[in-house]
């Protein structure tokens, strides 16, 4: 699970060179640590972030320690992004969100399960489980998208998962 996921390795590239990037619920930060190694500036941000003690003097990142659903105000409101990484965590208020911290030209990169996955194992809860369409439909249609997938990964753990890369061309 530290390898970076292959939806974000194919479209890191869209994400403009040496812009800032928000790892958002970044976990161990598999992603916060690509977009380091290729020159960016990155923020990372989980209500755990022990993961990431070997990353706190590193002068390209700025970590955040915080809840993203406990009813505060978001913490990044003030922020905009070259690009946004969200994998594998869905918290659907902070969805409508996102492209108020791109700047222009900046990239959306999100991944996370969707329904269907139920019979492979966790996620099972609709709370977690996008439904068809709804990164597409319902959040990013104001974006321009450049990839949309709806698909059964085999890796690192058959899943079935929503995927999208969306360009904030406005
Ligand atoms: C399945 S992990 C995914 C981590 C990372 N995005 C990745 O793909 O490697 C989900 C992450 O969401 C974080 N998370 C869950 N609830 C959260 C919350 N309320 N606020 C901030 N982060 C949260 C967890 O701490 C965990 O690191």
């Amino acid at each position: 699970m530290n390898e970076p996921s292959s939806w974000v390795l194919r479209h890191a590239g869209y994400i403009p060179e040496g812009s800032d990037v928000l790892d958002l619920a970044c976990g161990t930060g598999r992603h916060a640590r690509l977009f380091l190694m290729s020159g960016h500036y990155v923020t990372a941000l989980d209500k755990n972030t022990a993961a990431l003690s070997d990353l706190d003097n590193h002068p390209g990142t700025e970590i955040i320690l915080a809840d993203l659903e406990d009813g505060s105000p978001f913490p990044l409101s003030n922020k905009k992004f070259g690009g946004i990484i969200v994998t594998n965590y869905l918290y659907r208020p902070l969805l409508p969100l996102l492209p108020e911290l791109l700047l222009p030209n900046g990239v959306l990169i999100y991944e996370t399960f969707m329904v269907g996955n139920e019979k492979f194992g966790r996620p099972k809860s609709p709370n977690f489980l996008l439904k068809p369409q709804e990164l597409l439909d319902e959040y990013y249609s104001r974006l321009r998208v450049q990839s949309y997938e709806e698909t059964t990964i085999p890796e690192p753990n058959p899943a079935v998962v929503q995927r999208i890369c969306a360009v904030n061309s406005a």
